[in-house]
Order: C-alpha cells, then sequence, then structure tokens
C-alpha cells in the first residue's frame, strides 16, 4: 500500500491548454511565463491543481500530442528553467502541477523512431510495431485496423519495406509496452519529472497501450476497426500496476487516465484503490450523450445524461473514484451543447451546468474558458479549422471532398475541437489580452464581452458563481463522502438530486432548459430546515416549496433533520 493522501478527491483541476492560454512574448504563442503570469487569477479561482497539456518536445502535427523529446520543453513554450520556475512559483501559492503524458506513441520525430525506421533487426526496431505487409508484395496493411483519426492504422516505410503502426496520425507511430525495455523508458520518464517536482500525470489514451498478441483483424466497421484488440488489451493492468509502483507511488501523487471506450466495470479495475493503477479515469458516456460515437450530432436528452451520472455515481460509490468534466482541449464548448439555445441567458445557463455537475461525487475538472463561460467560435470556412483531425476527415473523403464540404462544415462547426482551442479571453483589448502580437490562431469576436476583466469586475459574473461554488465545495464533506440519489429521473427538463452524509442532505435542482418549469420537492426532502447555499438568480428562495424555477434556475439547498 502506498501513502497517498488523496488530495484529488477535494480538489479542482483547473485544464491549461499552454499554446492558447497566454503569450508573455509576443510571438503569438501562449508559454510557460505567460502561465506564471496568471497564475494569480488561477489561485483565486480556488483551485488545487493544474493540468498543462503537453509542453515537450514537439513537431506539432497534433499540437504536441506527439513528443520527440521526453525531457525537454518545446522551445516555443520556454525553457527547462522556466519550467522550474513555473513549478517553484505554483507549489509557492499551494498548487499542485499534472503533467500531460502521451506515451501510447511518440513522434515519429522520436530518436528511437528515427533509429527503429533504419533497419529490421536494430535495438529500437521493437520499440515499435513494425509488421511485413499482406497481399502479393506485401502492399496492403498487416491488418484492418482503422487510425482514430481517420484512414488505415498503417503506414508503409520504404526504407525497410515493412509497415509501422499508429492509431493515430501517421506522425504518431505507437509504442510496443510488450516490449519491457519501452515500459522501462515509460518509468525512468516518469521519475524524471517527478524529480522535478511535479504532482501527478494525466494519461493520455492510456487504455491502448496493451495490444492483443498477434494483432488480429477487427470486426469489420466502415471506419472503425480493431478497438476489441486495443481498448483494456490483455496486459493493461499489469503493466500500469507495474508503473504506479516503480514510478506513480514514489509520490504523493494524482494519476488520471483519459479513459477511451472506459465502462463502469472497467473503471472499477483501473479506479479501485487497492489496485494501484490509477485514481481517477475520463470517461466519455456523458460526451456522447449529444453525438453518438462522439462524431454525429444526435438530439440531446437530458434523461440520458441523468441516466449516465446516476449509473456512474453509484457504480463507483466507495469503490472507485469519478472525474467530473464538461469541457477539455478535444470537445466543443459545454454550453450550447448541454443547455440548448439559450439565447440572452448565457450566464445562467453557464451557472447552472457547473452546479449540476460539480455538486457531484469524484474530481472536478475546469477547462481553461469555461469558467467565464467561453463559446464555440463562428466558423464560416472549412479552411479556418487548425485541428490535424479536420484535415484528416477531408483527406477521407478525397476527390468527394468538395461535395460534401457543406455538410461537413455543418458538424465541425459543432463538433470540431478548434471550438475549445481558440485563445484564452482575458480583457476587451486587441486580441483579447492574450498576445501582443498575431495570435496562432482565431479569437472569438465575443471576447470584447466575455473576458476576465468583465467578469472579474462583475460581481454576479459566470466566474464569481464558480469561485463561490469551488470554496463551498471545498472541505465539504457531504460532496466529497456522499451518497448520490437521484429524483424525477423521467422529468427532460430538471436534474434533481440529494447528497447524503452523516444526517446532512444537500438537495441540488437545476432546470435545463431556457423556459418555465414547475418543480415540486420529493416528499423524502420537504419538512426539513433548509438553508439555501446557492443560487444562480439571488437568494429569493428560503423556503423548498412547490415553485416554478426561472430558465436554467439552479438552487443548492442544505436540509437538517427536524429537530
Ligand atoms: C488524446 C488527446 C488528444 C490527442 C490524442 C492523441 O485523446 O487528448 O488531444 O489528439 O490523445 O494523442
Ligand atoms: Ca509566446
Amino acid at each position: 500500500m502506498n501513502n497517498k493522501t488523496r488530495w484529488y478527491k477535494d480538489s479542482f483541476v483547473y485544464q491549461i491548454y499552454p499554446r492558447s492560454f497566454c503569450d508573455s512574448n509576443g510571438d503569438g504563442i501562449g508559454d510557460i511565463q505567460g502561465i506564471i503570469s496568471k497564475l494569480d487569477y488561477i489561485q483565486d479561482l480556488g483551485v488545487k491543481a493544474i493540468w498543462l497539456s503537453p509542453i515537450y518536445k514537439s513537431p506539432n502535427h497534433d499540437n504536441g500530442y506527439d513528443i520527440s523529446d521526453y525531457r525537454d520543453i518545446s522551445p516555443e513554450f520556454g525553457s527547462l528553467d522556466d519550467f522550474k520556475k513555473l513549478i517553484f512559483e505554483m507549489h509557492k501559492r499551494d498548487l499542485k502541477l499534472i503533467m500531460d503524458l502521451v506515451v501510447n506513441h511518440t513522434s515519429f520525430e522520436h530518436e528511437w523512431f528515427i533509429k527503429s525506421r533504419e533497419s529490421t533487426d536494430n535495438v529500437f526496431r521493437d520499440y515499435y510495431f513494425w509488421r511485413k505487409g499482406r497481399g502479393k508484395n506485401g502492399k496492403k496493411p498487416p491488418n484492418n485496423w482503422t487510425s482514430r483519426f481517420g484512414g488505415s492504422a498503417w503506414t508503409y516505410d520504404e526504407k525497410t519495406g515493412e509497415w509501422y503502426l499508429h492509431l493515430f496520425t501517421k506522425e504518431q507511430p505507437d509504442l510496443n509496452w510488450d516490449n519491457p525495455k519501452v515500459r522501462k523508458e515509460v518509468e525512468d520518464i516518469v521519475n524524471f519529472w517527478l524529480d522535478l517536482g511535479v504532482d501527478g500525470f494525466r494519461c493520455d489514451v492510456i487504455t491502448y497501450i496493451s495490444k492483443a498478441k498477434d494483432l488480429p483483424n477487427g470486426k469489420w466497421h466502415p471506419f472503425v476497426r480493431g478497438d476489441e484488440h486495443f481498448t483494456h488489451g490483455p496486459n493493461i493492468h499489469t503493466y500500469l500496476r507495474e508503473l504506479s509502483k516503480n514510478s506513480f507511488s514514489k509520490k504523493d501523487t494524482m494519476i488520471v487516465g483519459e479513459g477511451a471506450g472506459v465502462n463502469l466495470e472497467q473503471a472499477l479495475i483501473y479506479t479501485n484503490e487497492d489496485n494501484e493503477e490509477l485514481d481517477n479515469v475520463f470517461h466519455f458516456e456523458h460526451m456522447e450523450t449529444d453525438f453518438y460515437k462522439q462524431v454525429l450530432p444526435r438530439k440531446f436528452k437530458l434523461t440520458n445524461l441523468k441516466k449516465i451520472f446516476s449509473r456512474w455515481q453509484l457504480g463507483l460509490f466507495q469503490k472507485g473514484w469519478n472525474s467530473l468534466y464538461f469541457e477539455n482541449h478535444d470537445f466543443p464548448r459545454s454550453l450550447k451543447r448541454f443547455t440548448g439555445d439559450y439565447k440572452d441567458k448565457r450566464v445562467e445557463a453557464a451557472k447552472m451546468l457547473a452546479v449540476s455537475l460539480y455538486m457531484q461525487q469524484g474530481t472536478p475538472y475546469i477547462y481553461q474558458g469555461q469558467e467565464i463561460g467561453m463559446t464555440n467560435y463562428p466558423f464560416e470556412s472549412i479552411d479556418d479549422f487548425q485541428d490535424v483531425v479536420v484535415k484528416n476527415v477531408r483527406k477521407v473523403f478525397g476527390v468527394f471532398e468538395p461535395l460534401f464540404r457543406p455538410i461537413i462544415l455543418k458538424v465541425l462547426k459543432v463538433r470540431a475541437r478548434d471550438n475549445a482551442r481558440t485563445p484564452m479571453q482575458w480583457d476587451d483589448s486587441e486580441n483579447a489580452g492574450f498576445t501582443k502580437g498575431t495570435p496562432w490562431f482565431l479569437i472569438n469576436p465575443n471576447y470584447t464581452k466575455i473576458n476576465t476583466k468583465n467578469d472579474l469586475l462583475n460581481h454576479d459574473s459566470i466566474l464569481n458563481f464558480y469561485k463561490k461554488l469551488i470554496k463551498y465545495r471545498l472541505n465539504n464533506e457531504v460532496i466529497i463522502k456522499g451518497y448520490y440519489q437521484e429524483y424525477n429521473s423521467s422529468n427532460e427538463d430538471l436534474h434533481v438530486y440529494i447528497r447524503t452524509y452523516n444526517g446532512i442532505t444537500i438537495l441540488v435542482v437545476c432546470n435545463y432548459k431556457n423556459k418555465e418549469v414547475s418543480f415540486n420537492p420529493h416528499p423524502e426532502t420537504v419538512n426539513k430546515n433548509c438553508n439555501l447555499v446557492l443560487h444562480n438568480y439571488g437568494y429569493d428562495r428560503p423556503v423548498l416549496e412547490p415553485m416554478t424555477l426561472r430558465p436554467y434556475e439552479a438552487l443548492v439547498y442544505e436540509l437538517n433533520k427536524t429537530k
């Protein structure tokens, strides 16, 4: 057993996408010094940790998720000295640092891969998956797996006449974790950063690291093939326990895994404390309530979202640990997705979403800009997207792409990852205060209205509501440890639940719709002394009684037993 304090059970984590956060030197790209200049802002929010998307050396085919040197910082973000300064300044403010750990694959420019592709018998060959092709002359890929980003998961390499595996772009070759040398390399990398003072890791696509022996063909599907042979593969739990024993558990860390394809059953194994694998996982189920398989838009139904919330809240209770998130750098902004057409009620809707999510059990995550209610970018042209996924999708359509362009654009406008990657909106000055130079990416024109400066000044802003909510949650045993029980589960407008612990009950009432909705408190929750602790309209509902909720109204009551 390790000696973890499990500080993450009571801590908000703030995710920074460094490229888009704050630029200190006017080259248009966010950087470490920029982050340092905003630490007071982050500390003031009340969060206890920061997760940094990758800042390692990278040729940026996937914005840093393709690493060419695991022990150095990308020059566009700064130097190792800047990084040391960052850790120092963070720890001074009681902020912990979670680094992104991208070790399912490396960049094709990593020296291991460069050496690996040189010949069939070098020591690095077995760091990756090299196979002979099928068919006459071996010109067909070794199996039918597809890349998560479109097309075959294999690329042919002239030099040795063999193919290599990449579950993402061809610039991101997959590491072979069955090779003990690879696992040792990863341990050393983790220990290197732990020694520098890092407090934890967010493990990128960690559920894919163990591939089925002999890499068999996947079930047939037009676009997505092979999943069943590399999601939670045969040795995944063994490899994670080994990494935990030799590295993660050396300090009081938090390890969160990106859980592509994680279901409740698997999450229970990954996050059960006795197993010592991960501390929490990001499952994707609630992120698919409005996109089929995360791709095709479908009608959002609140009852589906609530069912998923309940299943995970109850399923992990006292057996595992949840993570709570609505946004990150891989999804569009949450507002429209879950609250529909909010019109002039953006502020109310954003506050309501925060209440609905963050009063649940688990480690809460906030993605940069979420705390001021940043929105999707109003894309008008397909050429404005920057993400490699968009480029790959266009390629998949081949010569027919121009024909399908209007429909592709329609989907991308609501689904593209670029929506969450536009620069952070700090104030109403040029470029939203993000940079004094030319920003690397488009800035949402609504920055004159939606920015941190406005929100800091306005008492009723989303930002100030977040601060209140974060403060309320801190050290709150009912929210950290309490049982979750949902009411009104078949109601399409309301999310109503209680959390109970040690005789105290917290009741959460959220109206997900831009309309008035009537609400009758459940008999079990009336007849108690109540205290309204959070409210997004004003504290004018001191008594819990049948009421007509206003659009996006959210209420949190503490209920004590009648004496
Ligand atoms: C994860 C990252 C995503 C990246 C992918 C490949 O899903 O969050 O941004 O593109 O892994 O590394
Ligand atoms: Ca810069």
